[in-house]
């Protein structure tokens, strides 16, 4: 088994999902300023570093994506990729540098961050890196995603993995295709198959070692606007179509993100998915506001109150634990 395979079983197999804590500066202090929080580096390590040291690091949290400050921040004269090694974690970065508009297709957004990123890659494993994020971001409207946005971004994507694992890395290839709009769960679906399979062709034709790779995909839901109401067993069937048609099977797992689902129907929906999960794929969270927000609401109040705050993530982390297995039911969620 090849070392890039290891880092992603390390990353989401035996109950283990990511932590994605990576949020942008501006998208941080959005979140921040959302609860009232001034948002300065110092706030913003306090209270990554309040998840960093909680509990349930050790049996739930494989991986932790960070982002460019984060990185390079210490606590307490430790520095923060290795509190994350000495929890068990792996610690991982965020690469890109975000979604701009699309030429040609101005509606859309192609993410940027190829130039200088094998440099980027050097640094960022010295300072303890094993695993990297790039996010492509679709919307989905009578036209879009357009042929340009699917190809652009799969062909962005299949550069910057190669490159991660070059460099020794995990890549983590994420295409969200966002919840926006009155789009049912079937349109999702045919999206959402469009694109994952168009990124996999990309990343084959540059000969990215797909053992090594971990997708980080979107669930298939009706769009916000959307009157269609779905169960969590319709959600899945339809996630687990969507993979099982366009996800070569030598990738080893699947870590969905949240993408603006509550804690509770992120929660729920994973469960269901691997309750039906019929393949060899282990299919894991990535989750920021899925795994946050409820902790970041209690700490909000008093930012010394980490223990608090700790208990609040690490009921939220091994909710997602279980229903990585399975496991998870309305009642352990209320005990
Ligand atoms: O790129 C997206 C994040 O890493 C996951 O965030 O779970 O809040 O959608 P989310």
């Amino acid at each position: 088994m090849s070392e890039l395979n290891n880092i992603a079983l390390k990353i989401i197999d035996n109950g283990k999902g990511i932590l994605a804590a990576d949020e942008s500066t501006g998208t941080m202090t959005k979140r921040l300023e959302g609860v009232k929080v001034e948002s300065n580096s110092e706030n913003r390590l306090k209270f990554r570093h309040t998840l960093f040291s909680s509990k349930s690091m050790k049996a739930c949290i494989g991986g932790v994506i960070l982002y460019d400050e984060t990185i390079k921040q210490k606590f307490s004269s430790k520095k923060i990729p290795e509190i994350i090694s000495n929890a068990g974690a792996v610690p991982g970065i965020k690469v890109d540098t975000g979604a701009k508009v699309l030429a040609n297709s101005p509606k859309e957004k192609i993410t940027e961050g190829l130039d200088g990123l094998r440099d980027r890659l050097k640094d960022y494993y010295k300072l303890g890196a094993r695993f990297a994020k790039w996010r492509g971001v679709y919307i989905i409207s009578n036209s879009c995603p357009s042929k340009i946005a699917i190809s652009t971004n799969a062909h962005a994507l299949a550069r910057y993995s190669a490159l991660v694992q070059e460099a020794g890395m995990v890549p983590i290839v994420e295409p969200e295709i966002l919840m926006d709009g009155d789009h049912s769960s079937e349109i999702c679906l045919a999206k959402t198959s469009e694109v994952i399979k168009k990124c996999f062709e990309e990343l084959i034709l540059l000969k990215v070692d797909l053992k090594g790779v971990i997708l980080k995909p979107n669930m298939i839901l009706p769009g916000t606007k959307s009157d269609q109401k779905i169960s969590s067993d319709k959600i899945a069937e339809l996630t687990l179509k969507c993979l099982m048609e366009n996800v070569p099977s030598e990738v080893p797992g699947i870590a969905f993100l949240s993408g603006g689902q509550t804690e509770i129907e992120a929660t729920k929906n994973l469960d269901t998915i691997n309750k039906k999960n019929k393949s060899n794929f282990i299919m894991s969270f990535s989750y920021g506001r899925a795994l946050q927000q409820s902790a970041l609401k209690y700490w909000s109040k008093n930012l010394d109150d980490i223990e608090g705050t700790q208990k609040i993530f690490n009921h939220r982390a091994n909710m997602c634990s279980l229903a990585s297995q399975g496991k998870w039911s309305e009642q352990v969620e209320k005990n």
